[in-house]
């Protein structure tokens, strides 16, 4: 027997974007810092938000005849920029225009157009632990008589910020933490709250901002490839909280290249050997990424890409023996602009090998910058929507991410062009719009 059909979403049922959007950031290094500052500029008219889909971006509404395709941020009721306040927590001191300055992201000449802006912002001490992320040494952290302490001290400050915003999202962009798997303190949020007590060696600083936030309600997204909110415990908190999750990890520069190609030669039926890809970065983050235990957990989220796409156990023939590497090279003189390699390996009609080579001289937080933005936005609508604030997860915004967080037992989608048609019939569908299944059989008929 089918289930009743809830009833279909009304736009009227979302709250308005009224009033300032606190965005709070756990690690204010060169993501962080080119997000706030491009968020200025465009304020101030000195650039276009290029790369972000909630500024840029357009959504087709109806029939391809109708001729109505309106700019997304016209369509649904996203925050606007002039309404964002920033504020976060890093372990370095100092202000906004001194971390921007050691990214080396933004010219120097940009950043002293918008200097006291960015010096006004000063990271809040954070709540870090060096056997989290081994290569960095604090200036300053937040202490505290274990990590349940930590935690309500991170409530205190976001308490002090809900003073002077009407509505936060959080959004982790601190480093990248060791690999763990997740353990018993996981499972609940029972066992969770308890392993806050008792100092559980499996609890990271990650996961201390993710439980702050949702506790206070406010939505989480993770940058990172940190498990994080990818934990029955925080997913349990998000539901009950009302609070909107999702993660993990950025997809920017390499993966978001596969997850354009793969899907094209699985379309095509080509085979595909092997696909090694490397890359040298010379910046903060790629230092970090420099000890093994980090770049595991790096390595975990860039290698599942292909799996998933590719589903070698449905496609023996073309997949069944694919070799897949992925490297990172710490290469200090590259800074923040990163080179990615890739060798693939394919073969066509009868076996017969053919070569690809990948050669992407990208921007890391250039690529990356206008996805947080966008997250940002996106999470603070679906706190709004009445159909999503209650999902836990907002598989929706797999499109920004190398390994989507899923409901359990429920594979991620990681083919680009499906996350970006499953995110704009989100939006459709929210909106009280019909859905676009590209059938188009009506344009044929009588
Ligand atoms: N730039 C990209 O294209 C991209 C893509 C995918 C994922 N990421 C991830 O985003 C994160 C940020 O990247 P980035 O280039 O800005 O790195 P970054 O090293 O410049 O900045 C990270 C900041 O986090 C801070 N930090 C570490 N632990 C913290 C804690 N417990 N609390 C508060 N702050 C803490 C560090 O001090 C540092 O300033 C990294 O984890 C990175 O792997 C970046």
């Amino acid at each position: 027997m089918s289930s009743p059909a809830a009833a279909a979403p009304n736009a009227a049922d979302i709250k308005p974007a009224t009033g300032k959007l606190g965005i709070m950031i756990p690690g204010m290094g060169a993501v962080a810092t080119t997000l706030i500052a491009g968020v200025e500029a465009v304020r101030r008219g000195f650039a276009k938000p290029i790369g972000s889909m909630t500024q840029m971006g357009t959504i087709r509404l109806g029939k391809r005849t109708d001729d109505n395709t309106p700019l997304i941020k016209n369509f649904a009721p996203i925050a606007d920029l002039n309404d964002i306040v920033f504020t976060g927590w890093d372990i370095f001191g100092g202000n906004l225009y001194d971390a921007a300055k050691t990214a080396g992201v933004l010219d120097r000449d940009q950043l002293d157009s918008m200097k006291p802006f960015l010096q006004s912002i000063e990271p809040m001490p954070a709540a870090f632990d060096q056997r989290w992320v081994k290569r960095l040494d604090p200036k300053v952290q937040k202490v505290g008589k274990n990590k349940c302490d930590l935690a309500n001290q991170i409530r205190n400050d976001i308490a002090e910020f809900k003073t002077r915003t009407d509505r936060q999202v959080m959004i982790w962009c601190g480093s990248t933490e060791i690999f763990i798997e997740q353990s018993a303190v996981h499972q609940t949020l029972e066992a969770f709250e308890k392993g806050l007590v008792d100092d559980d060696e499996n609890i990271s600083p990650s996961m201390l901002y993710a439980w702050a936030a949702l506790k206070e309600g406010i939505p989480f997204a993770n940058g990172a490839p940190n498990l994080t909110v990818d934990i029955p415990a925080l997913r349990e908190l998000s539901k009950k909280m009302n609070a909107p999750i999702c993660g993990k990890d950025f997809k920017t520069g390499q993966t978001f290249l596969k997850t354009v190609l793969a899907p094209a030669f699985k379309a095509r039926q080509l085979g595909v050997a092997g696909w090694y890809s490397t890359n040298i970065l010379g910046n903060r983050d790629g230092e970090v990424l420099d000890d093994p235990d980090n770049f595991k957990t790096k390595e975990e989220s860039k290698l599942g890409v292909l799996e998933h796409i590719f589903q070698p156990e449905k496609n023996p023939d073309l997949y069944g023996n694919i070799f897949h590497k992925v490297r990172i090279n710490y290469y200090p003189p590259r800074g923040d602009n990163k080179e990615g390699w890739d060798n693939i390996d394919i073969f066509g009609w009868l076996g017969y090998p053919m070569q690809i080579k990948v050669d992407f001289l990208c921007r890391d937080s250039i690529l990356a910058a206008p996805l947080a933005l966008d997250l940002c936005l996106f999470m603070d609508l679906a706190a709004r929507t009445p159909s999503l604030r209650g999902l836990g997860i907002q598989e929706w915004l797999s499109f920004y991410f190398k390994a989507p967080d899923s409901a359990p037992g429920v594979y991620p989608e990681h083919d680009l062009f499906i996350q970006s048609m499953k995110l704009k019939n989100t939006l459709r569908h929210i909106m009280g719009e019909d859905l676009i299944t590209h059938l188009g059989l009506e344009y044929y008929g009588e």
